[in-house]
């Protein structure tokens, strides 16, 4: 397993948001990460990344414990989060956003991703300010493409795009996916989400609910909907 997260607990102040969850990704595998607003997925994702204390259980990479170590030194070891608030720097050019996460060795070059993000080529030299959220989106991803993460953390990619900005991501996820990308994608856009994913992993107020195949979820989708219909 490349990522093994264990009975991880985490809590903002004296509130527990992460319950003895657990999971694993293997090398070249997309799991989807779902649940309703507030379960606890970008709690895990951030857990993961180091950005939010885990206060029992543990997360290792390559076996190699992880659970204290901080952002950066996680971010080294090949973890990339791109977030759901995305960060543009919003003074710094497209190019600029996009070459500041580079990686010597990383197999997206400028060139690979302009491949893979067509439409950012006509805007590299916009202000990351100057996009649209779409945009924005396309541009932040190809900047946690250029880290060549061996592990790539995604929050909501398509949340709040249009309908062919959200084709789009899932184009390019699919793209990821051939080039046999190791993803744990939090989506809200289950269709999407099942797609792309092998497995599934289900949040419920911060546990894991139910764990099935993509496969699975696609035979049954009273499964999944029962944990994400609003109630
Ligand atoms: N910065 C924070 N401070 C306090 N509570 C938070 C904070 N961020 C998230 N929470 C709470 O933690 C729980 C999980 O949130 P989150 O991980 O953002 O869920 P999701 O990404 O699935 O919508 C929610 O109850 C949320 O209100
Ligand atoms: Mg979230």
């Amino acid at each position: 397993m490349l990522l093994q997260v264990n009975s991880i607990n985490t809590f903002y102040g004296p509130s527990q948001a992460i319950h003895d969850v657990s999971f694993d990704i293997g090398a070249r595998e997309v799991v989807a990460l779902l649940g309703r607003n507030g379960a606890g997925k970008t709690t895990t994702l951030r857990s993961i990344m180091g950005l939010n204390n885990v206060a029992q259980g543990s997360i290792t990479l390559d076996g190699n414990d992880i659970s204290h170590s901080p952002p950066q030194a996680i971010s080294r070891l090949g973890v990339t989060l791109v977030p759901e608030t995305r960060d543009p720097f919003v003074l710094l050019t497209v190019r600029e956003n996009i070459l500041l996460g580079y990686r010597e060795g990383s197999p997206y070059t400028l060139d690979r991703l302009m491949d893979l993000f067509p439409l950012l080529k006509e805007l590299l030299k916009k202000k990351g300010g100057e996009l649209s959220g779409g945009q924005q989106q396309m541009m932040v991803m190809a900047r946690g493409l250029a880290m060549g993460p061996r592990l790539l953390l995604l929050d909501e990619p398509s949340q709040g795009l249009a309908p062919i900005m959200v084709k789009t991501v899932a184009s390019v996820l699919n793209a990821l996916k051939q080039d046999d990308l190791t993803i744990l994608l939090v989506e809200q856009n289950l269709s999407m989400a099942l797609d792309i994913a092998d497995r599934v992993v289900v949040l419920e107020n911060g546990a894991v609910a139910d764990t099935f195949t993509s496969a699975e979820g696609r035979a049954n989708p009273g499964r999944l909907e029962q944990y994400l219909a609003v109630h």
